[in-house]
């Protein structure tokens, strides 16, 4: 697996494989990688001939610096994890290289953004897709991979592809798990144990509210269950709870049809903050 830590080195080895009629897939990452991350890999290097994964911990995209300081880095080992998993370039530049000169570019998804992550983490999304851009001008991939782990950024990198006409495509991957049902994230590291041993109630409470709505249970009081589910364990913080429409983020219609839905939520446990989500299709 080769190593890139600057466009200028990366760009020649893009432009062969492209001469060379390779389709290439990109996983962009933040590193600290887990099974969720190389699912995303494998499912890559399944489709194309070359898979690049992107390392790089975002700053811009990071509203509350804590976090950004806080979140856990280890480069080595991602390597060879990366490397064991069949992936073919690993691109992870410094600061100074990705953002050279202080970006002034600001990317507003409107509504995409007024709810959820989006409200809660104010700019959150705007760095997101400055950074995504960034990458896919630079890899240039045929295909790019996300997990359904970040639902909204998931619709909000489809609608950033379609706005701006980057000619490829995105591959969304469902969420992995641990067995308990807590998705897995580069943050579930930084978890006490005693808030790790309740972690798994995220996934219960999410899957408690798709049971409700599947069983026609009006979506307020499919809500609730939830909300009140996560009451009995103080050590989980919920910030929110929403069910909104799967892929317009809009809140659902009164006749609610046959749209897809998506159960978010998003909770503090001690100092770390986790996302979670589950679809539901009503027939
Ligand atoms: P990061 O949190 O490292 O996640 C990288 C990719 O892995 C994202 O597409 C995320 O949805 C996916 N992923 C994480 N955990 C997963 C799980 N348990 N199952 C399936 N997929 C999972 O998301 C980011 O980085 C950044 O915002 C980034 C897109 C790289 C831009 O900086």
């Amino acid at each position: 697996m080769q190593t890139f830590s600057t466009p200028e080195s990366l760009g020649p080895y893009i432009q062969s494989l492209r001469n060379q009629g390779n389709k290439l897939g990109l996983v962009p990452t933040m590193g600290a990688l887990h099974q969720g991350h190389l699912e995303l890999i494998r499912k890559s290097v399944e489709m194309n001939d070359h898979t690049v994964c992107s390392i790089y911990v975002n700053p811009v995209q990071f509203n509350d610096k804590q976090d950004l300081i806080n979140y856990p880095r280890d480069i080595d080992s991602d390597i060879e994890k990366l490397s064991e998993h069949g992936c073919d370039a690993v691109f992870c530049p410094a600061d100074d290289i990705m953002y050279p000169h202080q970006p002034v570019l600001t990317i507003d998804f409107g509504r995409l953004e007024q709810v959820m992550e989006g409200r809660h983490r104010p700019g959150h999304f705007g760095g997101v897709a400055l950074v995504v851009s960034k990458l896919f001008n630079m890899v240039k991939p045929d295909r790019a991979y996300f997990g359904e782990k970040d639902w909204q950024q998931l619709i909000i990198i489809q609608q950033l592809v379609n706005d701006l006409s980057y000619q490829l495509e995105i591959v969304s991957v469902p969420i992995k798990r641990e067995p308990d049902g807590l998705a897995m994230s580069s943050r579930n590291q930084r978890l006490t144990s005693d808030h790790r041993a309740v972690a798994g109630e995220l996934f219960s409470a999410l899957s408690q509210v798709k049971n409700a709505i599947e069983q026609h249970t009006d979506l307020q009081s499919a809500r609730a269950i939830g909300i009140n589910y996560l009451k009995q364990h103080p050590a989980v913080q919920l910030e929110y709870l929403e069910i909104v429409q799967a892929f317009t983020l809009d809140a659902p219609a009164a006749d609610l049809g046959t749209e897809p839905l998506s159960v978010c939520l998003a909770a503090m446990l001690g100092k770390v903050r986790l996302i979670d989500n589950v679809q539901v299709f009503i027939d």
